[in-house]
């Protein structure tokens, strides 16, 4: 449950991205788009970082991967065999008097957080309905914020019925809502709309795929689908790649872009978008009976034991593991902490029909504990629907065992929006401090690591109206730019300039003094301070050594 701290923080987080340019809302001036944001000058550049330490790390510092890039719009039938166009829906429901649409499998968690369901929770305290506080709530202040719940707008007789069925709302509060928003006595209870309390109705399945056409005729022959997930493009063009690059299995093909869920509800922020970015790996595996007959056996790890240095005697369950264990471990270089993350297990009946096992990376947002990542053992089910669909076979033939399969897939799938999001809530910090004249006041702290901060350094003149320490830090900032995104500023004092950068969340700011330019002696000259977000300390270093003592705390 949501609680008041924590709506306060993540306020304030989604402030702060508005005020410092990390996320706007799409099309703002037109009054936004629900379910798409943009990225700002300092968020674009924070995922770009983020993109590009996956992509190194999948690709540049690995034999077995290689990557891609493919469109966004595919052949239709390539949903058809993927089976989205069938079974990619979300369960969505209605509101009688509002005619909002909710998905139906959130309406409660919904309520968690909604101020009417806060007032009818407060007026049946330890889960007995208190008639007078109710009856004193849909009068007033229910009308305004819940008007078309049963209970308000027909009090007496939703009250009497609560009387009538006092046990079966005390022993559940999902019953005890039920009772309160169903208009009618007859017949079922209704779920209540978590925008104005009227009835729910019953769930139908909506696809979450966007349609759009191809071509000018925009028939139903046209329909085409933006792509839902980046994966199948890798699992139709598996052939080509296996055909022109020199990979063998066990391999992996990666891919970062964008996928479009048309989804019910999107809220919590850039976390359920409709328009978001994937970062998806599909590593192809031999099946184990394959592992099996070359190596002699299946390797098997001792009671905590993690598999950590791939094998040739790996099945999928360690290939599996391998993959969550890798995928912590990327969380944490890029400043996760480990004790922010969560391993959910998915029970069998949560698993997809074609998975083995899936892995979910949660992050304790503050908006409560939600998935970053899936990581699933999908079998052979992608390539070998595509080979049924297409007609074209997906076998790959293995030199080393001399043998024809299809390959199965371990699939690390991670968004990262959401993790844009984690790692501004990981990062987001306020401490008291006391200035020079000894004021109080707080000091908002991006806490990004230095790895995937937008601006890694801060550079300023102590004073822009002296032309020699403003010529000497514009030399710093052409020495630094080529080498990493470095922020200019010599507007304000030196102790504000420092709250800017700390608010951007820059690791380092570097600041030209008398010292630098020989005024105070020629000990210093050619020396800068080095000021450190984190620690607050300054230390003074050579102009000729900050390249090298900053990128070795970047990369
Ligand atoms: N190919 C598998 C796949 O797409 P998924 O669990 O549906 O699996 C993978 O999505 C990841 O994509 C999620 O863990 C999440 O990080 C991100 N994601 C999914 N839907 C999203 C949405 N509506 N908004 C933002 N990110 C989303």
């Amino acid at each position: 449950m949501s609680t008041h701290a924590s709506v306060t923080r993540m306020e304030k987080i989604v402030s702060l991205c508005k005020r410092r340019g990390f996320i706007f809302q799409s099309s703002e001036i037109y009054g936004g788009l629900n379910g798409f944001w943009d990225y700002g000058p300092l968020g674009a550049e924070l995922k770009r970082n983020v993109k590009e330490l996956w992509w190194k790390s999948m690709t540049r510092m690995r034999d077995d991967i290689v990557g891609l890039e493919a469109t966004i719009i595919m052949h239709p039938k390539v949903w058809k065999a993927s089976g989205h166009v069938d079974t990619f829906s979300d369960p969505m429901s209605t509101c009688r008097a509002c005619k909002k649409l909710v998905r139906s499998d959130q309406v409660w968690e919904m309520l968690e957080t909604v101020p009417w369901a806060d007032a009818i929770r407060a007026a049946a305290p330890e889960g007995k309905p208190d008639a007078a506080a109710l009856l004193k709530w849909a009068t007033g202040k229910g009308q305004r914020i819940a008007p078309n719940l049963a209970l308000v707008q027909q009090p007496a007789p939703i009250l009497a019925r609560l009387a009538e069925r006092a046990a079966e709302a005390e022993a559940s509060v999902h019953t005890l809502f039920q009772l309160l928003c169903t208009v009618s006595a007859e017949g079922p209870l209704a779920t209540p709309c978590p925008h104005c309390g009227g009835e729910l109705t019953e769930p139908r399945p909506f696809n979450l795929m966007f349609k759009t056409y191809v071509g000018p005729a925009a028939t139903e022959e046209d329909v085409a689908y933006l792509r839902p997930e980046t994966a199948q493009a890798i699992f139709v063009q598996f052939k080509n790649v296996v055909e022109t690059s020199r990979v063998k299995v066990p391999f992996g093909i990666c891919q970062i872009g964008k996928a479009f869920r048309n989804e019910v509800t999107p809220r919590n922020f850039t976390f359920r978008s409709r328009e978001f970015e994937q970062m998806e790996l599909e590593f192809f595996i031999k099946p184990d009976e394959v592992v099996e007959v070359q190596t002699g056996h299946l390797a098997k790890l001792a009671p905590g034991e993690v598999p950590s240095t791939p094998q040739p005697d790996w099945g999928w369950e360690l290939w599996h593991k391998y993959w969550v264990e890798e995928r912590f471990r990327w969380y944490e270089s890029v400043g996760l902490k480990r004790s922010s993350l969560e391993e959910y297990w998915q029970k069998p009946d949560e698993l997809a029909h074609y998975a083995r096992a899936t892995v979910d990376i949660l992050y304790k947002f503050p908006f409560g504990t939600q998935e970053l990542e899936g990581i699933a053992a999908r079998g052979n089910f992608d390539l070998t629907q595509h080979q049924t669909h297409s007609g074209k076979s997906m076998e790959y033939f293995d030199q080393e065992a001399a043998v024809k399969y299809v390959p199965h897939v371990i699939e690390p799938s991670a968004g990262v929006d959401r993790l844009i999001l984690a790692l501004l809530c990981e990062a987001f910090e306020e401490e008291e401090v006391t200035d020079e004249k000894g004021n109080k006041e707080v000091r908002t702290i991006l806490r990004f690591s230095p790895r995937v901060a937008p601006i890694k350094v801060g550079i300023f003149p102590l004073l822009k109206n002296k032309p020699p320490l403003v010529a000497k830090a514009l030399e710093i900032q052409n020495l630094l730019r080529p080498l990493m995104n470095v922020f200019y500023d010599d507007s304000g004092a030196i102790g504000r300039r420092y709250r800017r950068q700390d608010e951007a969340g820059t690791p380092f700011c570097v600041t030209v003094d008398f010292e630098t330019i020989g005024e105070n002696g020629p000990e210093n000259e050619g020396t800068v301070t080095l000021r450190k977000r984190d620690a607050m300390t300054q230390e003074r270093v050579r102009i000729a050594d900050l390249p090298a003592l900053l990128l070795a705390q970047i990369s």
